[in-house]
């Protein structure tokens, strides 16, 4: 029989990688944590309503990314694209609004039926921020400074360049809406079929199309920047000034208008060349409209996500997995032996392995290749005279202990401190 390939665009994370992932995750939690950023996590699968309201029925992600299905109950469900709409709609599930603000952080994985290349998948994990309840530009600092933060802990922010534009308020963008009708409705046939359907619909979604015959002509359209209110220039600055203030280094990119439809005012992204054309490993903006879309209160928010998987591709740490004591077992008797001594040195915090080899030099030899420091070598003689060999595996060194001693000297061994394992 044909063996089950894993479905395209998927990964098994397999033990190095998830360490990896593990390694981001901690510590983007942990930094966010000094934010006051707090642990939440929603399900997986939504209301397909939860996404396809908020990101706009033109978006790519909705129109052609998401997995939708009606279940048994014929509910429309969609796996989550993405994590801000669910966070948004849990605070309104859970009543939260009158207690503003909230700041959440999450770790988990999204679906988007993307065509797959490196660092793009359709299963794929994110960890991101939350900070909602608050219109004030030190928010939107706040979320660019623990993104930050966050990329220089990694020690990868020296691969990222911090790109930043603001999409103004809705006036800002009414504003500009029809100057940039004007200017593609010259273009109008050279345009690919998808832009031409959203020139009327939504055309500041064309600004983010990636069809070739559209480049250029989205490469010289005019800028949104240039239209911006007063009232939207004055956020946008007031986040500059204090990201400057801070040293944050940035770069503005007019371009940048980000894929999902419920942004306003600041939108980022920390871009990476390390990668081949899928560079950006964190995005984020302000999205004041997405409670309301949801069926809320108008609350200000602004947040930033992260592509784990991105970012452990970046991270140097190669901490390999190591174990600590190695049993090796003469003969059979001595199995029920080395079981029940692998689970007292386990319960004191170490690692400890039983190789399973049928030859000494073999088990000995596994022993030195899965990073044992010591082996303890037990068979029937060993039991009955309560001695034990105990084998140093960098020296070579070998002596006998007593078997009513072998934990207290891997404690002191290993340096091993009870309480901290308790
Ligand atoms: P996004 O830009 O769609 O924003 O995704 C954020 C990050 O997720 C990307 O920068 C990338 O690193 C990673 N990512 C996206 N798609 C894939 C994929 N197919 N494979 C691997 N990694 C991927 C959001 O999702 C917004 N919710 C961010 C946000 C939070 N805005 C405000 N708050």
């Amino acid at each position: 029989m044909k063996p089950i390939q894993p479905v395209r665009g998927t990964a098994d994370l397999m033990p190095k990688q998830k360490s990896q992932m593990n390694f981001v995750i901690k510590k983007a939690n942990m930094i966010s944590n000094r934010y006051g950023f707090q642990e939440m996590e929603t399900p997986i699968f939504e209301f397909t309503e939860v996404f396809s309201r908020p990101l706009g029925e033109s978006s790519d992600v909705v129109a052609k990314e998401t997995y939708s299905f009606l279940d048994r109950g014929g509910a429309g469900i969609t796996l989550r694209p993405e994590g801000t709409a669910s966070v948004m709609r849990a605070l309104i599930s859970n009543g939260l609004t009158q207690s503003l603000p909230q700041k959440f952080f999450y770790s988990g994985p999204m679906f988007r039926y993307e065509r797959p290349q490196k660092g793009r998948m359709r299963q794929f994990n994110q960890i991101g921020c939350e900070f909602i309840g608050s219109l004030n530009p030190l928010a939107d600092a706040e979320i660019i400074g623990c993104a930050y933060d966050i990329l220089s802990e990694l020690g990868i922010l020296e691969k990222c360049t911090l790109y930043i534009n603001s999409l103004g308020d809705a006036e800002s963008r009414d504003n500009y809406r029809s100057s940039l009708i004007s200017y593609l409705l010259e273009y109008k046939d050279s345009l690919s079929s998808d832009s031409q359907r959203r020139l009327l619909v939504n055309p500041l979604r064309i600004l983010d199309s990636k069809a070739k015959e559209d480049l250029e002509i989205v490469q010289n359209a005019p800028k949104l920047f240039g239209f911006l209110t007063q009232k939207a220039k004055k956020h946008f600055d007031r986040v500059i000034e204090m990201l400057e203030k801070a040293e944050i280094n940035w770069q503005l990119d007019e371009k940048l208008v980000r894929g999902l439809d419920y942004y306003s005012h600041t939108t980022f992204e920390f871009v990476t060349d390390a990668l081949g054309s899928q560079g950006t490993v964190l995005g984020g903006g302000r999205y004041n409209g997405l409670s309301s879309i949801l069926g809320g209160p108008k609350i200000g928010a602004v947040g930033f996500a992260a592509g784990v998987e991105r970012l452990a591709l970046l991270i140097e740490k190669t901490e390999d997995f190591k174990y600590d004591v190695a049993l090796i077992i003469v003969d059979d008797i001595a199995e029920t032996y080395a079981f029940t001594l692998a689970r007292k040195l386990r319960s004191i915090g170490l690692r400890v392995d039983i190789p399973m080899a049928n030859q000494i030099g073999k088990k000995l030899k596994r022993a030195s290749s899965i990073g044992c420091s010591i082996s303890f070598i037990v068979g029937e003689t060993e039991i009955n005279s309560g001695l034990i060999q105990l084998k140093i595996m960098a020296s070579g060194e070998q002596k006998q202990i007593k078997k009513s001693e072998v934990l207290s000297f891997s404690k002191q061994y290993f340096n091993v401190n009870t309480k901290e394992i308790q």
